[in-house]
């Protein structure tokens, strides 16, 4: 049997062609039945569908309060370093930072969680507790605008989580992924920026090469970016080069239950569905709107150069065996080649 949501799928696309990118949509945000507006939440290890850099343990936030106390500091120590999580999630990052926040930048530091994933939230206000009760830390829904604040945005695979719309070079002309009756097929697209910008790309181009175009990417960064008067802007995430994408023909990925494929037309509603983040245009979006400084590095070596590795490692030598072995796998998935922070890019801007 059918899920409500393969049902509402069908009848769309029994009206025509659906661009990926709204079966996307629909997908992780269909009001009610949407991946991240379901009930239950999909993060984790056992029995779940994936888990993220917070899932392997706290040194992600313990590297990110000293990242921003730097910030803090050439901002001139304000007496407000408010932090901005959009796509927050479980609260988790925003937990492990608070947590590791000492001294004067501890109480300078306010945390802003934002997403309205509903099982997130939930799970966020656990984690949140303590300092949701000396409002240190709060909630803002989406639908509510962010006033001007010092401080940093930072965010934790929100970009790959946005509606993102597959394309590729068929030989002739670019052409872009839709859903139809019969399954998957590749279209003419109609003259749109992503058009304009797939049609600019014209060197060396093989068969099969393409990439994805994020619509929603100009309005969120925008939303993000202008309420930040001072201050660092930093997102964490999967992706690369425009150049590279386009070479490797980034496409959709689907996550479910550990293992991942390119079936995004299957279970929707039911299994994650991400695509790569394009930081070349990320870049270019964030200087448009004032941002310098941009920079991005992949997340290995973002840790090894601001942790303190060695003095991490001596005072783990105090903890009990167990917890001692969980720092090192965290620390080792987070900065050796091939595990988690060789996939992930640290991008950071400054705003002046
Ligand atoms: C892949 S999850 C990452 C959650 C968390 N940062 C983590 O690492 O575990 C993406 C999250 O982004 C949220 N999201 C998507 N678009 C958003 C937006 N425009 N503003 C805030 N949250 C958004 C979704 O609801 C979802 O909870």
């Amino acid at each position: 049997m059918n899920s409500p949501l393969q049902d509402i799928l069908q009848a769309h696309v029994s009206r025509g062609p659906l661009p990926a990118a709204e079966v996307m949509a629909l997908a992780l945000y269909h009001p009610e039945h949407g991946y991240y507006r379901r009930a239950e939440g999909p993060w984790g290890f056992e029995g779940k569908d994936y888990y993220t850099a917070l899932d392997l343990g706290p040194l992600l936030g313990q590297t990110l309060a000293i990242r921003f106390k730097a910030a803090w500091e050439r901002l001139d120590r304000p007496s407000l370093f408010t932090v901005l999580e959009p796509g927050a999630g479980r609260g988790w990052l925003g937990r492990d930072l608070l947590q590791a926040a000492e001294g004067d930048f501890g109480a300078a530091l306010r945390y802003v969680h934002r997403d309205d994933n509903p099982a997130a939230r939930r799970a966020a206000e656990e984690a949140l507790a303590p300092w949701l009760a000396t409002k240190q830390a709060r909630f803002l829904n989406e639908t509510e605008p962010v006033l001007p604040f010092v401080g940093a945005v930072m965010s934790n695979e929100l970009f790959d989580a946005l509606p993102a719309q597959p394309w590729r070079w068929d030989g002739q002309r670019w052409v872009k992924e839709v859903l139809t009756e019969g399954g998957p097929e590749w279209h003419a697209g109609e003259a749109c920026e992503a058009t304009a910008w797939f049609e600019s790309q014209t060197d060396g181009l093989e068969l099969g090469d393409g990439s994805i175009w994020c619509e929603a990417l100009p309005h969120v960064v925008k939303e993000l970016t202008s309420p930040l008067q001072h201050g660092l802007f930093l997102a964490i995430d999967y992706g690369d080069q425009a150049s590279r994408l386009l070479a490797k023909g980034s496409d959709l990925r689907r996550f479910t239950q550990h293992s991942v494929d390119g079936a995004w037309h299957e279970q929707v509603g039911q299994s994650d569905l991400t695509a790569d983040v394009d930081f070349t245009r990320l870049e270019g979006l964030l200087s448009a709107e004032g941002l310098q400084e941009l920079n991005h590095v992949d997340l290995s070596r973002w840790i090894r150069s601001h942790a303190p590795l060695m003095d991490w490692e001596q005072g783990w030598m105090e903890l009990p065996t167990a917890d001692r072995m969980k720092r090192m796998e965290n620390l080792l998935q987070l900065t050796m080649p091939g595990m988690m922070g060789a996939r992930f890019r640290v991008l950071e801007g400054w705003k002046s």
